[in-house]
């Protein structure tokens, strides 16, 4: 048998998860679990480098994202499910790797430049916050991924990893092989007023609401903006709300709402609680299995203590063979 090739990819625990995460990443990763070994895990430390302030929330928001993970289908049978901090070696290997690092590289990346514009209610002048791509490429360089599935956002930080990899093994010999990305495919929905689903928007879908909220959060949905009265035709292709049509409902609603709205017959109100039935249906496995979990926390631990085990095993291996490479 040839071995799976290993893949590792992260969240940051900044709060709970909403659609878009399910379709920009996790669904993603559900369906990698069968071709590839697995590594996946919380990022609390690079949660850290932007919410230094109040650090509060963040162990409730790992436990919550856990759980979010298992109830979309993250099975810790074929995963390594991991949390960050709870591998001191992360921040063994990132320290080596600041000290390789040079400056520019990390100044010119540019999340770090948007970052730093988008969040300009947080102070992110720190070492922390610059270094942030240098702890990426450790989580990423300590499994000797061979692959990093993610968003077109995280590709600059996947290529500084490459390039941080191989400045290390040009200067202490061959450890590391050089990660790729491998980008995820994203359907194009959006938050219910047309802008990128996101927390802080405060226009999301998340995945542990309930029917009645999701009834609400649909009906408040922007739709096409041409649209301004029933008797006027609209135009699916534009509408947000037929893009949810098509992950969710079945094919023979979503070819009857592409012809009825196209010539008027079928008015949004109606679409959209349709929409909100399906949504809800689509839904509530994962709402099953969550209550499931969440009266279960001592098998959250496990899940956690177990996950955190595996990966601290080859985790050891890799330091073994940097301080071998390093000679300190
Ligand atoms: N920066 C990633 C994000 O914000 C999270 C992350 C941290 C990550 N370390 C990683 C992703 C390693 C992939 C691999 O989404
Ligand atoms: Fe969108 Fe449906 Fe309204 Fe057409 S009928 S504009 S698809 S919400």
């Amino acid at each position: 048998m040839t071995e799976k090739k290993r893949i590792l990819s992260g969240m940051r625990p900044t709060g709970p998860l909403h659609l878009g995460n399910l379709h920009g990443a996790l669904a993603n990763w559900v369906e990698m679990q069968d071709q590839y070994d697995c590594f996946f895990f919380i990022a609390d430390w690079h949660a850290m480098t932007s919410d230094y302030e109040d650090t509060g929330p963040i162990s409730g928001y790992i436990r919550d994202m856990i759980i979010d993970w298992l109830s979309a289908g993250l099975s810790p049978d074929k995963s390594t499910l991991f949390v960050q901090s709870h591998i001191k070696e992360h921040t063994e290997l990132f320290l080596i790797l600041s000290m390789i690092t040079p400056v520019p590289w990390l100044e010119r990346n540019p999340t770090f430049k948007e970052q730093i514009v988008q969040l300009s209610n947080k102070d992110l002048s720190t070492f922390g916050f610059l270094g942030y791509p240098v702890l990426q490429a450790a989580d990423i360089i300590m499994y000797k991924a061979y692959g990093v599935p993610v968003g077109v956002d995280q590709v600059p930080h996947v290529e500084i990893t490459r390039e941080i990899a191989r400045r290390f093994n040009y200067f202490y010999g061959e450890v590391f092989p050089e990660p790729k990305s491998i980008l995820t495919k994203t359907p194009k929905i959006l938050g219910i007023d047309r802008r990128k689903m996101s927390k802080s928007y405060d226009n999301a879908i998340y995945f542990s609401n309930s029917p009645d909220d999701i009834s609400t959060k649909v009906a408040k949905m922007l739709t096409d903006p041409q649209r301004a009265r029933k008797s006027d035709p609209g135009n699916p292709d534009i509408c947000n709300v037929f893009e949810f049509h098509k992950l969710y409902s079945d094919s023979k609603t979503i070819d009857r709402i592409n012809k009825e709205c196209r010539i008027a017959e079928i008015g949004c109100v109606e679409c959209k609680q349709i929409m909100a039935q399906y949504l809800i249906k689509a839904l509530e496995p994962m709402r099953e299995k969550r209550e499931y979990y969440e009266a279960r926390p001592q098998l959250i631990d496990d899940i956690i203590a177990e996950g955190c085990d595996k990966a601290r095993r080859v985790a050891r291996q890799t330091m073994a063979e940097v301080r071998v490479a390093i000679k300190i």
